[in-house]
């Protein structure tokens, strides 16, 4: 469920007609509804009540400083891969014990500014890289809490591109390995080893390969603790996919996600921590886009539309499918037509779909992108020198800008020119 309703035939965010919204800040643009982020974050709370848990929004989904706070307000702590996710997080006020720090390949200069600013915990993802977080924190006379990413060897069943949890991924070390390596991070001075970790992938539809996965920790837990390791807490990666289309199966719920973690894993009585992104985002937010032109081709009309691949890249990386709906709905009667729906980009992957029904368009007429609120801004670049789009935050009745679209003068003047030029 989300707040981009139509009243009257105009599609509303919360309260605010989002016609309203292209014409204070120009199209494209994203808007994102509070309401729907605050109601999806809630729901993993929720589903998580009685363990004693932290809900740490992956933030690589959607990191406006706007979004974080919104949720940090609710109590939600912050999955980081990076310095730069690091620093905004802080910078959203969310304090260092409610932020982890995944990534395969942390820095020593990323793992410097994390541990002297405040860190819940690091999840390491190999050996060479802990030995590098217990070097760091020993310069630092700190100790570094940690769990091990372990990759379970599991099959997600999701895109080839986001799936994370087979053994030929890059992610994490080999179950089989944790032991050795378990009992190496004890031996290492800057560490404390606190729990485990695993991460199987994204856009998970179906429960089963977290069951899988579950079951897998559930057992290492014990082995480990048998080996003298006081595991205490349990950080189960994000991954739980979300519906983009309203036609398809809906993937499992939240709170069914919860109780699967409550029956594999509630006995051990760990702390548990998840990271979700998309579907705490995902839903939240529309990409705005302005019908520049309808071309006709050979058999087929195209919508050229001002968004464009460097806008939302999904369509054109993961073959991801976004339902594109009108702003204005048509007069009731009027049929629909089939449009390829492109971007102004030069080259082919700039299509948004093909052959896809919508209500007969014209030039100035605006669509949304449904279900761009995760992997979307974020993503974005300036290819083709096209400026990073603005992005919109609603609650209630009233919008505010979260980040304003740069003029061609800031996004040139960037460039530095060599003396010999
Ligand atoms: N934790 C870790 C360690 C992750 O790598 C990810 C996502 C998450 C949590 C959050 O997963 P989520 O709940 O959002 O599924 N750009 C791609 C998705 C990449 C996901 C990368 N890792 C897309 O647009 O589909």
């Amino acid at each position: 469920m989300d707040h981009f309703l139509y009243r009257d035939g105009a599609l509303y965010a919360e309260d605010v007609p989002v016609a309203e919204i292209a014409a204070a800040v120009g199209t494209p643009f994203y808007v994102y509804s509070t309401a729907t982020l605050q109601r999806h974050f809630r729901l993993f709370d929720e589903a998580l009540d009685g363990m004693d848990h932290l809900v740490c929004y992956a933030m690589k989904a959607a990191s406006n400083q706007a979004i974080l706070k919104t949720l940090a307000q609710m109590g939600a702590g912050m999955d980081v891969v990076s310095q730069g996710e690091y620093l905004r997080a802080k910078a959203a006020g969310v304090p260092g014990d409610k932020i982890v720090f995944s990534g395969v390949g942390k820095t020593s200069d990323e793992i410097r500014c994390a541990l002297s600013g405040g860190i819940r915990q690091f999840n390491v993802e190999s050996e060479p890289e802990m030995i590098v977080i217990d070097r760091v924190a020993q310069e630092l006379g700190l100790i570094a809490p940690i769990t091990i990413r372990v990759n379970p060897d599991v099959d997600a069943k999701t895109h080839a591109k986001i799936a994370t949890g087979k053994s030929e991924n890059k992610f994490g070390i080999p179950i089989s390995r944790a032991k050795e390596v378990y009992a190496l991070a004890a031996s290492l001075p800057g560490l404390d080893v606190i729990g485990i970790d695993c991460h199987i992938g994204s856009q998970l539809t179906d429960l089963e390969p977290f069951r899988l996965a579950y079951e897998k920790i559930s057992e290492l837990t014990e082995t480990l603790r048998a080996e003298g390791h006081n595991i205490r807490r349990l950080d189960l990666g994000g991954g739980l996919g979300i519906p983009y289309t309203r036609s398809n199966e809906a993937p499992p719920l939240p709170v069914e996600y919860g109780q699967l973690i409550k029956d594999t894993l509630g006995h051990l009585g760990c702390e548990i921590e998840i990271e979700p992104g998309r579907l705490i985002a995902g839903n939240a937010g529309l990409m705005v886009s302005e019908v520049i032109y309808v071309k006709s081709g050979e058999g087929r009309d195209f919508l050229i539309i001002d968004g464009a691949m460097n806008d939302l890249i999904r369509p054109a990386m993961y073959e991801a499918h976004h339902d594109i709906i009108p702003v204005i709905e048509a007069a009731p009667g009027v049929e629909q037509q089939p449009y390829d729906i492109v971007g102004p980009v030069c080259e082919s992957g700039d299509t948004f779909a093909k052959q896809r029904n919508l209500t007969p368009m014209q030039p100035g007429d605006l669509v949304a992108f449904r279900s761009a609120g995760a992997y979307g801004a974020v993503m974005a670049s300036e290819y083709n020198s096209r400026p990073l789009i603005p992005e919109v935050l609603v609650t209630g009745d009233q919008f505010a800008v979260i980040r304003e679209r740069p003029s061609f003068d800031e996004m040139i003047n960037r460039d530095t020119i060599p003396a010999w030029l």
